[in-house]
């Protein structure tokens, strides 16, 4: 089976209906027809300031939800990125072949430090590409199902990989993007010309997976639309509205000229109310198998450590060869 690789940041309590749309929902797709590894991607997460209690709690939340979503950890290797340490030495590799303007290109780097300001950034937000391009490459991976905001980390990753293999020789697998084109970008209901975020300065337009019921159903009645008051996409002139056609079409499998049918003559109030139970009837029950598993945290450790070790031995093939190609001796 080919192999497909992808991760999120143990960035907040939840995840938000961004990250369930552009990506879990894929991968829960996907997982059958692939040799499929996930990872909640701890070290990244360094890159902005955490207490460390509870970058611990989020990072089980993390893999809980993944597992409530539907990834299964006995047949997707399901694990944290900190727990294999070749992802760390491959960073570090790959960082001597990086340029240092090519890092400096990368707009999500170039938005976090301008948000940040200058004496928060750290060189960790910097390299955070590289070692991205490091789990990628490790597993030899073929595919990477993200949303549209990776695509351009994803082009470096192809980058390296080829200028690795032509330097050194053929070592990795040159990864290609599997992004959706309608639900790769999800946009905050109360600013929806702005990508929905983990860390969104307001929660008013983020819906969280492990949220009540009811706050989801009170911000969707809540998200901002236009004054036209017709149910219909166009994302120049009604970004409101059809922000939440695309989230409504993704979650009922529906097409959006078909949701538009249904409410055609209605008004907004009927229409959010239908996207609210589309929405609670989804997160409901991730919800609570998210809830339980955490309940038994002791389990989830064991399921992540063995997890953890089926990654590691793919992994440390890869960071043998690599280190071998590049001319590193090698401890008898
Ligand atoms: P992260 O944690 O920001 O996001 C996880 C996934 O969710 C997608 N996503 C969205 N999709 C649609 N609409 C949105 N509003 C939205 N917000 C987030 C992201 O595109 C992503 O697919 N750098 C990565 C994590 C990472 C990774 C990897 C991913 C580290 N190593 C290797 C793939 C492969 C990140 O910060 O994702």
């Amino acid at each position: 089976k080919p192999r497909l690789y992808s991760g999120m940041q143990p960035s907040a309590d939840s995840l938000q209906i961004g990250n369930y749309i552009g990506a879990l929902m894929q991968w829960r797709d996907l997982q059958d027809s692939y040799d499929a590894y996930f990872s909640v991607v701890d070290l990244h997460a360094l890159t902005q300031p955490n207490d460390p209690a509870e970058l611990r709690a989020k990072t089980r939340r993390t893999a809980a939800q993944y597992i409530a979503a539907g990834i299964e950890p006995s047949r997707s290797t399901l694990y944290v990125q900190s727990h294999v340490s070749a992802h760390s030495e491959l960073a570090w590799a790959l960082s001597t072949i990086t340029g240092f303007g090519e890092a400096g290109r990368m707009t999500q780097f170039k938005d976090k430090s301008a948000r940040y300001g200058a004496d928060a950034t750290n060189v960790g937000l910097f390299t955070y590409p590289v070692l991205m391009a490091a789990d990628i490459l490790l597993y030899q991976t073929d595919v990477v199902p993200v949303g549209d905001d990776q695509k351009q980390h994803i082009e470096l990753t192809r980058d390296l990989a080829e200028r690795f293999n032509s330097r050194y020789g053929q070592t990795f697998t040159v990864p290609t993007p599997v992004i959706q084109r309608d639900t790769a970008r999800i946009y905050d209901l109360q600013n929806p010309t702005a990508k929905m975020s983990k860390s969104a300065e307001s929660d008013a337009g983020v819906l969280w997976l492990l949220d009540e019921p009811a706050k989801s159903a009170k911000k969707i009645m809540r998200a901002v639309t236009d004054s036209e008051g017709v149910v219909r996409f166009d994302r120049e002139a009604k970004p409101g509205v059809s922000n939440l056609l695309v989230i409504y079409a993704a979650l009922s499998g529906r097409q959006i000229a078909s949701i538009e049918d249904e409410y055609a003559g209605r008004g907004y109030g009927d229409f959010k109310k239908g996207l609210a139970e589309v929405v609670v009837s989804e997160f409901e029950p991730v919800r609570e198998r998210a809830l339980a598993l955490l309940d038994d945290t002791a389990e989830l450790d064991r399921v992540l450590a063995e997890n953890a070790g089926r990654a590691a031995s793919v992994a440390n093939r890869t960071l043998s060869d690599v280190y071998d190609r590049m001319g590193l001796l090698r401890r008898v």
